[in-house]
């Protein structure tokens, strides 16, 4: 099974770049910028890589961020994620980006996209790796600042393909945000949301409803609703699962817990992600791994799994093709 995880090639379709930042490089930022970090040496890190839910994470998370400043510093996190790929097998990823995150400290707009997106052509000449990147408004943030963020987005709309909705969930409901969707919806950008990670699934409906996402991130709450389930598997709306990141966010307590398998076997369109990491300790095959030690997943549900990670990612038809028949190939 391990074999079969590691050898097909895979998408990545549910990534924050700043959740990729490893405590190794992140203590190299940190002197080079001389930024302070509460934390002596690794052990200390990982020591504090203990979260009881989505908030405390974030809290760690945006303290984690603050390393990050030039153009070199995001292209050196993205070049260390592509290079993860490559061990992983990932042939084609989606990336988000929080801009807030680094705008508020200074940091211009310009550098973070930059940064990146030198990195992916970079991952695109030396290795293959297709690529997107999608931008995320902080939804603790006002929905005016995502209009300020969207509007110094528009520059960029050549390398940025769609824009989403994370950060703390609970109270910051998708509705919060419904113009800046419709005004990034008619701008021609694809839309996503972190929706029912957390909050129960009347988040979902609205971003369904309100936002008219193209993609749900994590959802797993979805099952608390028999009409909802009916609704995701009739419109096959993708559902980019996460299954370390709910485990160590504490959304079930282990992986048996996990919904994943009940998901996929009602006939959603689910992919498995690493959302971040450097935190979450693993990225996208340890996250397939951790579930089929824990669940009874088969050969395969890692198939449909591993192709709906395709299916549902924003790449043209023909590509689509490509990619779906060299997990045939690999298959054979
Ligand atoms: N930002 C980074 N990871 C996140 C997650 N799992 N949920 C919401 N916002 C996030
Ligand atoms: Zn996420």
């Amino acid at each position: 099974m391990i074999d079969l995880i590691k050898k097909l090639p895979k998408a990545e379709l549910h990534l924050h770049i700043e959740g990729s930042l490893e405590p190794e490089l992140m203590f190299r930022l940190a002197k080079k910028n001389k930024i302070d970090i509460p934390y002596n040496d690794i052990e200390d890190v990982r020591k504090a890589y203990d979260f009881s839910n989505l908030q405390t994470f974030l809290d760690i998370y945006y303290a984690g961020a603050k390393v990050l400043v030039t153009k070199d510093d995001f292209y050196d996190l993205t070049w260390e994620y592509i290079l993860k790929c490559v061990e992983e097998n990932i042939v084609h990823t989606e990336i988000f980006f929080d801009p807030q995150t680094h705008t508020e400290r200074g940091v211009p707009f310009t550098a973070v996209i930059t940064g990146i997106k030198e990195a992916l052509a970079d991952a695109k000449e030396k290795y293959g790796i297709t690529s997107c990147v999608i931008m995320c408004f902080l939804r603790h943030l006002s929905q005016e600042d995502a209009f300020v963020t969207l509007e110094e987005a528009m520059p960029f709309k050549e390398d940025i393909i769609g824009v989403g909705l994370d950060s703390s969930e609970l109270g910051n409901p998708p509705s919060k945000f419904k113009e800046v969707f419709k005004k990034a919806k008619e701008a021609g950008f694809k839309l996503v949301a972190h929706a029912g990670e957390e909050a129960d699934y009347s988040y979902i409906y609205e971003a369904l409803d309100l936002l008219n996402i193209d993609r749900i991130d994590h959802g797993v709450q979805s099952i608390n609703s028999p009409e909802l389930m009916t609704r995701l598997k009739n419109e096959q709306m993708p559902l980019t699962v996460c299954p370390n990141s709910n485990i160590e966010l504490r959304v079930f307590d282990t992986y048996k817990d996990h919904n994943i398998k009940e998901l996929l076997d009602y006939g959603l369109n689910i992919s498995v992600n690493s959302d971040d990491p450097a935190y979450f300790k693993g990225y996208v095959n340890q996250n397939f791994i951790n579930l089929c030690e824990n669940l009874p997943i088969t050969e395969d549900d890692i198939v449909t799994l591993v192709k709906n990670s395709f299916r549902a990612s924003f790449i043209d038809d023909e590509l689509k093709e490509k990619y779906l028949a060299q997990v045939d190939l690999a298959l054979q």
